[in-house]
């Protein structure tokens, strides 16, 4: 009975937070506004043929729902580190954050922004505390469920997306698109056509924003380094936007305590402007 509540608590909750009302699921899904409301109190169990559907209407998977956990988006050290109650990667916004702001001149109102591997959500917050319309992006469920509590209580409103970055189909156009230490769990394989479709999905005279974490034979990999993390090559981030205007892109070695062991990281960090045209 508990884990039908549970189960219950998290379609309500991730329903709210796409704005769905019960029998807005309920017409989606084939199924009377009353089965909505007896999963959501924890009375019965969606039928399993309903769950692939309900969890792609949701933004996260079969098995989050059903467990509160994300077998799929295990993400090395992070679900463990989330589910703790501080701040991990604490609270503050990164340097970038703080730097598209400037490059915005502060005038973030109603722009819609995507965060890639938002972690606990301190950029996400922080860019929605300034007007942003914002979605962030995270594979680990304990991350993403640390992001709508700090959305809540902070009360500026973040549409958390459970998700996998890896061949996710962004939909509609962004003013930024931005991601500070995720993007190097894309396959290399895969990159090109992944910020080809950040590209593309920005408009004209928008912001692609990252920052990456560079290759370099004097920088030891940091011990929380995974088997799925892939370095990039210097210059390797520009030759992405090499039909942009760069506003901003350099490399610089920063420390690091992540996994509580002292580390550098040799990073670059972009700003990128698409042409308005
Ligand atoms: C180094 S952390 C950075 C978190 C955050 N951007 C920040 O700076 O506080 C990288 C984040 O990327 C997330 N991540 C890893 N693989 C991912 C994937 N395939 N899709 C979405 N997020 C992913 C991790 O769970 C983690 O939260």
């Amino acid at each position: 009975m508990s884990d039908h509540y549970e189960v219950g608590r998290r379609i309500a909750l991730l329903r709210k937070e796409k704005c769905y009302t019960q029998e807005k699921i309920s017409a989606l899904l084939n199924v009377t506004p009353q089965a909505v409301s007896k999963w959501e109190q924890g009375n019965a169990l969606p039928d399993t043929l309903l769950l692939p559907l309900l969890a792609k209407l949701l933004d996260t998977s079969i098995d989050y729902l059903l467990t509160g956990d994300s077998f799929a988006g295990k993400t090395g050290p992070y679900d463990g580190e989330y589910q703790k109650e501080g701040y991990y990667w604490g609270m503050e916004p990164s340097q970038l954050a703080l730097q598209i702001l400037e490059h915005l001149q502060n005038e973030a109102a109603g722009r819609r922004l995507l965060d890639l591997g938002s972690g606990e959500g301190r950029d996400a917050v922080f860019f929605a505390k300034h007007g942003f319309q914002v979605d962030a992006l995270e594979v680990s469920a304990p991350g993403a469920e640390k992001i709508r509590r700090y959305s809540q209580l902070s009360n500026y409103t973040v549409n958390v997306i459970q998700a996998d970055m890896i061949g996710y189909q962004l939909s509609g156009a962004y003013d930024v698109i931005y991601s500070h230490g995720s993007l190097q769990f894309l396959p290399l394989t895969q990159r090109q056509k992944h910020f080809d479709q950040y590209k593309q999905r920005t408009r004209g005279g928008g912001l692609n924003a990252h920052l990456i974490f560079v290759e370099k034979p004097f920088v030891t990999p940091a011990p929380d380094w995974e088997r799925n993390e892939f370095f990039y090559q210097s210059g390797e981030l520009s030759r992405y936007y090499h039909d942009w205007e760069i506003l901003q892109c350099g490399e610089k070695i920063i420390d690091c305590n992540s996994a509580g062991i002292a580390h550098r990281h040799a990073v670059n960090c972009i700003i990128a402007r698409k042409a308005d045209v």
